[in-house]
């Protein structure tokens, strides 16, 4: 039975009062039986409030960013550490975002990922190329390199604890998706790389999501892929019904 993993990332919306109001649409709607992972990334300011809220559901929580140090003079920036007291047990890490407009880089990237490793919290790693790379036919190179970058010398120990989402930059907020097909291929590439570089055991249980634009009208047929585990899913996440529409999409198959 395949157990997908349906999460949405918040960005910088939906205000405590609002995040407040979305989970209690969200848990009338009934969470109890939900066999998938469910994640939110809501921001930073908000997490105690869903952590509260969501406490009996099935729901886990986690955030979108995190420093790598454990505390220090770093002004606006929040711990690992932190995280995982406020009762997360996920983190975000790599979103295209903060590599765009934060300059963050896969060395910045694998020594998060340590740290979060260090301390329990499961980092889902975001990875993806630009349009121009990929119509220079470069989208395999740059997966590559941020696999190879992003993932030095963790252990196969670790990448157990480890996600990927496949986010292809120009089908970001942009409402184009990538085409099942499309993602597929790259998910697929993701796959071989980890089974070459740690084990074939390792490579066939790695989760990998796909995320870009998806939404109700698309999540069935990208979540049919084989090699596609479930969806980090933006706009559509933000609101109630929609992404609990996606979550009853991959009950169904996985039910069915
Ligand atoms: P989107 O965002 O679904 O709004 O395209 C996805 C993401 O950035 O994780």
């Amino acid at each position: 039975m395949r157990k997908y993993f349906i999460a949405g990332n918040w960005k910088m919306n939906h205000s405590v009062s609002e995040t407040v109001e979305f989970c209690r649409q969200f848990r009338v709607k009934g969470l109890k039986n939900i066999s998938s992972d469910i994640v939110l990334f809501p921001p930073s300011i908000s997490i105690t409030s869903m952590v509260k809220i969501l406490e009996d559901t099935p729901v886990k929580i986690g955030g979108q960013n995190m420093h790598k140090e454990s505390n220090g003079a770093f002004t606006g920036e929040i711990s690992s550490e932190m995280f995982v007291d406020s009762g997360c047990d996920y983190i975000l890490i790599g979103h295209s975002e903060r590599r765009q407009y934060f300059n963050e880089t896969n060395e910045l990237v694998n020594q998060k990922l340590k740290k979060a490793l260090e301390t329990k919290l499961k980092p889902v790693i975001c990875i993806g190329e630009k349009l121009e790379e990929r119509e220079a036919g470069k989208t395999e190179d740059v997966i590559l390199k941020q696999l190879k970058k992003g993932l030095k010398d963790i252990t196969e120990a670790e990448m157990g604890n480890i996600i990927i989402a496949y986010e292809p930059i120009w089908a970001i907020g942009t409402g184009l998706t990538a085409k099942p097909e499309q993602a597929q291929e790259i998910h697929g590439l993701i796959r071989n790389a980890i089974k070459n570089d740690y084990s074939e055991h390792l490579g066939k249980n790695l989760r990998i999501l796909y995320g870009g634009s998806a939404k109700v009208q698309n999540a069935k047929s990208l979540l049919l892929e084989k090699d596609i585990d479930g969806l980090l899913i933006g706009g559509a996440s933000l609101k109630v019904n929609d992404f609990y529409e996606i979550i009853q999409i991959a009950e169904n198959l996985t039910n069915n």
